[in-house]
């Protein structure tokens, strides 16, 4: 899309900007997170450390319930970590913000208002004018393939529709950093194969830094740069993968050698700490917690 290279090129031509797409590098140090309610402590995430560069694609593995929510919600802003420092782009984060979007698993859109007009929420939010706001949408519409449905309202649209509508809607901020929390989840195998593909198109056009939970491997193996495995409760980072698969993928690079090593890595770190997550759900449950 000419208008996003434009974007991105801009953005690259300022002076101080970083090397690849328009800043977006997220720092967590020492980062831990805990619900505190009387009498008991969950301690979600422990003294985690990640360092992601601006534009890199990272995927997130765990065993349910290990934080890995929690620790993009923190990078969003929606939770305070208890202890360390996140920041993005050197600051420290403290409340959510347009340059840090999020898709969540179910789709998040406005029933009430057509594709158009949820795609047009941020960027009026942001100050802009309706004809701004819309040239903005339709844009993002377009990158995402839905401009035909501009004037539908998201209930009679599929779920992986919907899910292209919500990315195109976190998109339309601009956000620096994409955060997506198991975004096609939700979504059967064919949908979500050719969701990924086209979420790997749009990464590359828009430069931005992709933080992306997920259960699968496969998917993990598939977008990421580096693939971020989290223990069990409480959730630290355990490896930290890199995926040195050539660019652009097709589903072709998942019969690669390399593929199959890093999946191999993955599957049985998470086997593991699926194991002592069980194990320790088996204990809360008999301790009454
Ligand atoms: N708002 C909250 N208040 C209290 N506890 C919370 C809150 N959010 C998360 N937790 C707890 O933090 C821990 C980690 O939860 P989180 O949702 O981050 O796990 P997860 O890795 O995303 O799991 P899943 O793979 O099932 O989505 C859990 O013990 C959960 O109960
Ligand atoms: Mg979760």
């Amino acid at each position: 899309m000419a208008l996003i290279k434009a974007i991105n090129e801009r953005r690259r031509g300022q002076p101080g900007a970083p090397a690849k797409g328009h800043g977006g590098r997220v720092r967590a140090q020492d980062v831990t997170i805990a619900f505190d309610t009387p009498g008991h402590r969950n301690v979600a995430v422990e003294a985690t450390s990640l360092d992601i560069a601006a534009g890199e694609f990272v995927c997130l593995l765990g065993p349910s319930g290990c934080g890995k929510s929690t620790l993009m919600n923190a990078v969003a802003g929606f939770v305070q970590p208890s202890a360390g420092r996140l920041t993005v782009d050197g600051q420290a984060v403290s409340r959510p913000g347009p340059e840090r979007g999020m898709v969540f698993q179910q789709h998040s859109l406005f029933p009430w208002k057509t594709v158009l007009r949820n795609v047009m929420f941020g960027p009026l939010m942001a100050g802009a004018g309706e004809v701004e706001a819309e040239s903005t949408a339709r844009t993002f519409l377009n990158m995402v393939g839905l401009e035909g449905f501009a004037g539908h309202y998201p209930m009679t649209l599929s779920g992986g529709m919907q899910q292209r509508v919500g990315i195109a809607r976190a998109l339309a901020n601009y956000p620096s950093v994409l955060l997506m929390d198991e975004p096609f989840g939700a979504l059967d195998a064919q949908t979500r194969g050719m969701m990924q593909e086209s979420l790997l198109k749009l990464w590359d056009e828009f430069e931005t830094t992709v933080l992306f939970v997920t259960h699968d491997i496969d998917e993990a193996v598939f977008l990421a740069d580096r693939v971020l495995v989290m223990s069990a409760a409480p959730g630290r980072i355990i490896a930290d993968l890199p995926v040195d698969l050539p660019r652009p993928r097709d589903t072709e690079v998942m019969l690669l050698a390399e593929f199959m090593q890093v999946k191999k890595q993955c599957m049985d770190l998470i086997r593991q700490e699926s194991l002592v997550a069980f194990e320790q759900q088996r204990l809360r449950l008999a301790a009454g917690q």
